[in-house]
């Protein structure tokens, strides 16, 4: 399965910026006390999430870095010259906001197993937006780089996404294995959907969770600041070019103009398998 795009390790298909010798550093990499961590399966609202958490740490006087300062997931090297961002974050002043898409076995185990004041934040997203989105990343990534070409959508979902043949890992099994750690008071689990639905609600809730006081009026502010039409202009002029990317639609239900039904029909059938009887669930539109 390896190409020019990604790599095997272990059993998982990761991009090539997930070097094997970064994944190994993951096991001695250590969390700090205040070390604030966002949790997710690609394309599920990562940067959404990264947003709203360094807003409310700059309105409670936390930190003076940008969310721009920040986009780099532990696990990865964005070039051959530059360093791994696992070495650059322990160079990074305290309060730190650390993004991985790893799983419990794969990541440090500080955030596998928290301890003490570390707050993990697990975002999560419908498998059917999460398919359609990584889908046209996967293509903007390809034509930029000039990389081969990119599979069709009848091949990905169907070869990658569904199969669970895909990078990271397969997404059920992703989500489940964060979904474990529910009751542990160190993780707070969003949702796509939710954030959508009433974003001021769960902007307030990640300021609890930080243990961040702030006044309504600072709620609705970074509730404005992080709707996707003000976060696209974030995005789109970003220093990184991943980013760059990432701002496409940013809506629920997406996944329609993609779907065929009978790959709907697959998809709710796979979902019931995986998901049923576990208390996760998720709203398609
Ligand atoms: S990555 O590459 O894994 O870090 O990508 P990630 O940030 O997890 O997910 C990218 C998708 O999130 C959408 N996005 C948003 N949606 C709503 N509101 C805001 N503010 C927002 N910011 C980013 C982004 O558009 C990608 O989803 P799609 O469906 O492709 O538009």
């Amino acid at each position: 399965d390896d190409d020019d795009f990604s790599h095997v390790v272990k059993g998982i298909i990761y991009p090539r910026f997930v070097s094997e010798a970064n994944l190994k550093a993951m096991a001695t990499f250590d969390i700090r006390d205040d070390d604030i961590v966002i949790v997710s399966y690609p394309k599920t609202g990562t940067n959404w999430t990264l947003e709203i958490v360094n807003k409310i740490l700059s309105a409670g006087g936390r930190t003076d870095a940008s969310s721009d300062d920040m986009v780099g997931k532990l696990e990865f090297q964005y070039d051959d010259e530059s360093r791994p961002q696992h070495v650059m974050l322990q160079e990074c002043a305290s309060p730190r906001v650390i993004l991985t898409h790893l799983t419990p076995d794969t990541a440090p185990p500080g955030i596998a197993h928290p301890q003490n004041n570390v707050k993990v934040i697990v975002v999560m997203r419908n498998p059917k937006d999460t398919a359609v989105s990584f889908f046209h990343f996967g293509e903007k990534m390809r034509s930029r780089f000039a990389m081969k070409q990119s599979p069709s959508w009848d091949e990905y979902f169907m070869q990658n996404f569904l199969s669970g043949n895909h990078p990271f890992g397969c997404y059920f099994d992703h989500v489940l294995s964060w979904w474990q750690k529910r009751d542990d008071p160190h993780f707070l689990f969003l949702k796509y959907e939710d954030m959508k639905q009433d974003l001021p609600k769960a902007v307030k809730t990640v300021a609890a969770f930080l243990q961040v006081k702030l006044d309504d009026a600072s709620i609705d502010t970074i509730a404005h600041a992080c709707t996707f039409s003000n976060m696209k202009t974030t995005l789109d002029n970003s220093r990184y070019e991943d980013r760059t990317l990432m701002a496409r639609k940013g809506i629920v239900g997406d996944w329609k103009t993609m779907f065929t039904d009978e790959q709907s029909r697959l998809l709710d059938f796979k979902c019931k398998a995986k998901l049923e009887g576990t208390g996760l669930h998720f709203n398609f539109e």
